[in-house]
């Protein structure tokens, strides 16, 4: 572990996490890039690093860390990924969303595989003990012949969020291939996080070639009362989304001998409701599954390990560039089932991001019409502040 060095481009929110991960696994964090001075000096004194730059391309060269983690902002995950893998990086962990269309996203493979460089896509749920243990309990016939899904997310946007449910969902069946989708999303209140205009709520369905079928909603009307750790249950408008059931995501995977619920992000035991995070239902039989809390070492830590194996031997990682693209092609394919109102057949030929491009052209209402929003008053403030402060610091 000590052979590698590691740097971290973009020194914000989420660089916190890559932080701890490295310390986690002994890898010493040598130097930072962000635009922000304040960023920086904050990063510097809390990893010890002393080389800080305010051009990223700068630190790649002078430095030349083995390990890169890209976490800036969406749409810069491209342009930053593809230098570090023109700079010979070995590793590189780029935050989710992988890439904004296809387009990038063949990029960062093509500049990934030119170089020799392993890239992961942090949607590191992929490692938390309660998604481990579903997926072991789908893959070895817990609930028999997997035949549907549905998954929810307490979220807006399929770049911000939707990505991580979409992962997986994927996962849980076994990253089967989509056969066709059929999506719609709303985008009428034109909220802007991570730098873009992101929709407001969604749904899908997905038919996969193994005949599976599973739809996906996702909403701020499906927001959590105690998203922010706060209990505001009124703003719920479903009781069956109340927070201590639902927790960002929440899945049903029925199969032909059973179902199987997954409460999303519970980090312990037993929730509010004192109940486990993973439940079987056979017939009116509830077997409460037990989980190990917490994992070890944190799940960027072991997306992190895991991509050392993937250097040192050649291993594949759950989590690599291949994988990121299937998440990006079916997020794409739903924007562009919005965009042309019909199913969609994979592979998905679009190479521009669809709701995007939709909010440019004007084919989305025009942001600013908050009539029918479902987000509460208080809520809608913290959102505007946030995106006003995020483009002052030009990300
Ligand atoms: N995997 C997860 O669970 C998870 C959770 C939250 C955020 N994220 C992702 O992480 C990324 C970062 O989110 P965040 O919450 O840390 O945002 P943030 O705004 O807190 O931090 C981003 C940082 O990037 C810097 N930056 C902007 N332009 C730059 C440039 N050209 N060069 C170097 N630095 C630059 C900004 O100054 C800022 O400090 C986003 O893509 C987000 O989607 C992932």
């Amino acid at each position: 572990m000590t052979d590698y060095k590691a740097a971290v481009i973009g020194c914000g929110r989420m660089a916190r996490g890559h932080m701890q991960a490295y310390e986690e696994l002994g890898i010493p964090i040598v130097a930072g890039a962000d635009i922000s001075e304040e960023a920086l000096q904050a990063f510097g004194e809390e990893t010890g690093a002393e080389k800080l730059y305010t051009d990223y391309k700068e630190m790649l060269a002078e430095v030349q860390p083995e390990l890169v983690s890209v976490v800036t902002h969406d749409a810069l995950h491209c342009e930053m990924v593809v230098a570090a893998a023109q700079a010979g990086t070995k590793g590189i962990v780029c935050e989710k969303p992988m890439a904004m269309d296809l387009t990038e996203a063949d990029e960062m493979l093509a500049a990934c595989r030119a170089s020799g460089s392993r890239l992961t896509i942090s949607h590191q749920r992929h490692y938390m003990p309660q998604y481990a243990r579903a997926r072991q309990l789908i893959a070895d016939g817990a609930i028999g012949h997997v035949v549907s899904a549905e998954a929810s997310l307490k979220a807006g946007c399929l770049m911000t969020d939707g990505t991580h449910t979409i992962h997986m969902l994927l996962a849980l069946l076994g990253d089967p291939d989509v056969d066709h989708l059929l999506g719609q999303v709303d985008g009428h209140e034109g909220y802007e996080y991570y730098g873009h205009r992101c929709e407001n709520a969604g749904i899908a369905f997905l038919a996969f070639t193994n005949q599976v079928r599973a739809s996906m909603v996702w909403g701020w009307m499906a927001r959590s009362p105690a998203f922010e750790g706060r209990i505001r249950r009124q703003h719920s408008l479903d009781p069956s989304w109340n927070d201590e059931i639902h927790r960002y995501h929440h899945f049903i995977i029925h199969g032909d001998e059973g179902r199987l619920e997954l409460y999303g992000d519970v980090f312990r035991d037993a929730d509010l409701l004192n109940a486990s995070a993973l439940r079987i239902f056979r017939g009116d039989q509830i077997e409460e599954i037990e989980i190990e809390w917490p994992a070890p070492v944190s799940a960027i830590g072991l997306e992190i390990k895991d991509l050392l194996g993937t250097i040192e031997t050649g291993a594949p990682h759950p989590l690599d560039g291949e994988n990121g693209r299937k998440v990006t092609e079916v997020m794409v394919g739903i924007y562009e089932s919005a965009r042309r109102r019909s199913v969609i057949k994979f592979p998905v030929e679009v190479r521009d991001n669809p709701f995007l491009a939709m909010c440019e052209t004007g084919d989305l209402p025009p942001p600013g019409d908050e009539t029918g929003s479902y987000v509460a008053p208080n809520e809608r403030e913290r959102w505007r502040a946030r995106s006003e402060s995020d483009s002052e610091k030009g990300a």
